[in-house]
């Protein structure tokens, strides 16, 4: 990877792939591209930035052409909940970004990267210990166009050469922009509510187990697969990878251990308590391990240390 750009960089993943891109290739290597000027603005001190709709393909290819790019991040999506809303957009925008990228990636012969999800999975894969290969019958339009753009972008591998491969994020805790739209976002905003008003209102039941990633592991995801030799690959699209299993009562009972006060209390929403029903438990991320070294550092206790401290300094 020489010359890189992240498309939909304005993000929960971006606005920290970025930097986390700059400081391993350098500063002028990275291009941070998203549809939001606004969030451009904001980007622009840190980052070359350029505004772009990854719908508009012509645009896009002038991104490509101009910092003469070799590898693309394609971050663009709507997330499961908000998907629900509008299937017919979450459609357009996941499938649109991703197909543009694709046909890019092809003509400039450029690596590319497009995150898949948990969301792929639907209530008839194996919940615990999900496998590599298993049944994929999502019930969320999220999950399908996650399940069809693995499919794609196997597609374009085996019948183009196109070097694309991905991985499939579980939620991802952050601490810096938030998620938006997702059914895993919960295990994020609870830290700031705990900080700021010592409860929380689960939209999830207590009891429903997630993968999650602490976003340092989620960044070394993006680079560890995309750095790795070819040849090791057996998967492309996606590898399961997972750092941590829990339900909102076990976040909650360790995030108590530090703030005595803190109390939660569940307003279920069914729209979420359903996708999050389909999703699995837990992931068996082995292939990962195996084929490219996946090898997560953060797990559940100190990663609610890390995330107590880093909202508490953001929140003074
Ligand atoms: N975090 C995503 C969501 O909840 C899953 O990939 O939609």
């Amino acid at each position: 990877m020489k010359n890189i750009v992240v498309v939909g960089a304005g993000g929960q993943i971006g606005t920290e792939l970025v930097p986390h891109l700059q400081k391993r290739y350098g500063e002028d290597h990275v291009v941070a591209a998203d549809i939001n000027p606004e969030m451009c603005e904001k980007l622009r001190s840190m980052a070359i930035t350029e505004v772009l709709d990854a719908l508009d393909i012509q645009a896009y290819k002038e991104i490509l052409k101009k910092y003469q790019i070799d590898s693309i991040f394609n971050l663009v999506a709507l997330l499961s909940a908000t998907g629900e809303k509008n299937p017919q957009l979450a459609w357009q925008i996941n499938m649109g970004a991703l197909l543009n990228s694709l046909e890019l990636a092809k003509e400039y012969r450029c690596a590319l990267f497009t995150p898949s999800s948990i969301g792929a999975f639907g209530h008839n894969t194996p919940h615990r210990q999900t496998p590599q290969d298993t049944v994929m019958r999502p019930t969320t339009i999220y999950g399908v166009c996650k399940v069809t753009g693995e499919l794609l972008s196997d597609y374009y591998y085996t019948r183009f050469g196109v070097d694309t491969r991905s991985v499939r994020f579980p939620g991802i805790i952050s601490n810096g922009a938030l998620p938006g739209g997702g059914t895993t976002d919960y295990a994020v905003e609870i830290f700031y509510e705990a900080i700021k008003k010592k409860r929380f209102t689960s939209p999830l039941p207590a009891d429903t187990y997630l993968d999650m990633l602490y976003m340092p592991d989620a960044l070394e995801a993006c680079t560890q697969l995309m750095e790795a030799d070819p040849s090791t690959l057996i998967h492309r699209n996606s590898f399961n990878v997972t750092a941590m299993s829990f339900c909102p009562a076990d976040l909650c009972s360790d995030i108590k251990k530090r703030i005595p006060e803190f109390e939660v209390e569940y307003r279920v929403n069914p729209v979420m308590q359903e996708i999050a029903a389909s999703w699995p438990d837990s992931m068996d991320d082995s292939c990962a391990r195996q084929e490219w070294g996946w090898n997560p550092v953060w797990d559940r206790p100190s990663m609610v240390d890390d995330m107590l401290l880093a909202i508490e300094k953001k929140l003074v």
